[in-house]
């Protein structure tokens, strides 16, 4: 258990809580995903903002592909993390119980503080929205790169099913339908679709869950727990009195 006890002084104890791989993870993420909504804002707004042609079009979507590559692997590494790390990573620790929230909720009402090593209930019940929205933001973001610019990893699968008879799907080029079975392409759109309007107002929902997550973290480290939003740089926790969690 990574709890490092560095100081019993009267201003508390210090308590090592976020690994390394949680804090790279936290932080890549941001970066990327405010990265993601730059560059998906560009592609819904290009008309109001004078980008035409079909070149540029795929462009963006190609490089919000790329983008979206690296957003997926940190995504998949930390998916990988919440089962291998220590504690505080681990999603099995991690998962919100309303019974919990409940008292947490009672005990803040009372006057009490309440302090974690870890999240507090309320927190978990955020990181598994934020993680949940997440993965099908990047799984509808992975099948409409496959179904609109074919790339992978599933561009291939596409371009051989809607490749005409005799044609070599390597050949077949996004928004060119030569060498392309319509009634094929046909089939695909619902699909692409789907997975773009879902990807859309995932990303709606997100920018709300962005919003509640930083004002409740800095309403946290303002009124019951500071020292929250530096534990995200430091990895540490300094905490007065016995964390519930401990
Ligand atoms: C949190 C991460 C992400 C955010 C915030 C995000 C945001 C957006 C936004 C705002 C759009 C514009 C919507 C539209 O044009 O309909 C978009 C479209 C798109 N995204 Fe993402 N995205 C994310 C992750 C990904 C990932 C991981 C991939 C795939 C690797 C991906 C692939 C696409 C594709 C292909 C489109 C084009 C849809 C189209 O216009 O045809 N996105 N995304």
């Amino acid at each position: 258990m990574s709890l490092s006890n560095e100081d019993n002084s009267n201003q508390g104890q210090t308590y090592q809580v976020w690994d390394k791989p949680i804090r790279v993870f936290h932080w890549l993420n941001l970066l990327l995903v405010l990265s993601l909504i730059f560059v998906g804002l560009i592609m819904l707004f290009k008309r109001e903002i004078g980008i035409t042609s079909l070149e540029a079009k795929i462009g963006l979507k190609e490089l919000h592909v790329v983008i979206g590559y690296i957003f997926a692997a940190n995504l998949f590494i930390r998916i990988l993390w919440g089962f291998l790390g220590d504690r505080f990573a681990k999603f099995s620790s991690n998962m919100p119980k309303i019974a919990e929230i409940k008292k947490y909720k009672a005990a803040l009402r009372k006057g009490d503080n309440p302090q974690y090593l870890g999240h507090n209930p309320v927190g978990k019940l955020a990181v598994v929205i934020i993680m949940l929205t997440l993965v099908i933001i990047m799984l509808t973001g992975l099948i409409r790169a496959g179904t609109d610019i074919y790339y992978p990893p599933f561009g291939g699968v596409i371009t051989e099913f809607i490749a005409a008879d005799g044609v070599d799907a390597a050949s077949i080029k996004p928004y060119d339908e030569t060498g392309v079975d319509k009634a094929k392409l046909a089939e695909v759109k619902p699909y692409k679709s789907i997975a773009g309007t879902v990807h859309l107002y995932l990303v709606y929902f997100l920018l709300l869950l962005i919003v509640l997550h930083v004002v409740g973290v800095i309403l946290a480290e303002l009124k019951h727990q500071p020292g929250i939003i530096s534990a995200m740089f430091s990895g540490k926790k300094r905490l007065e009195g016995t964390p519930l969690d401990k």
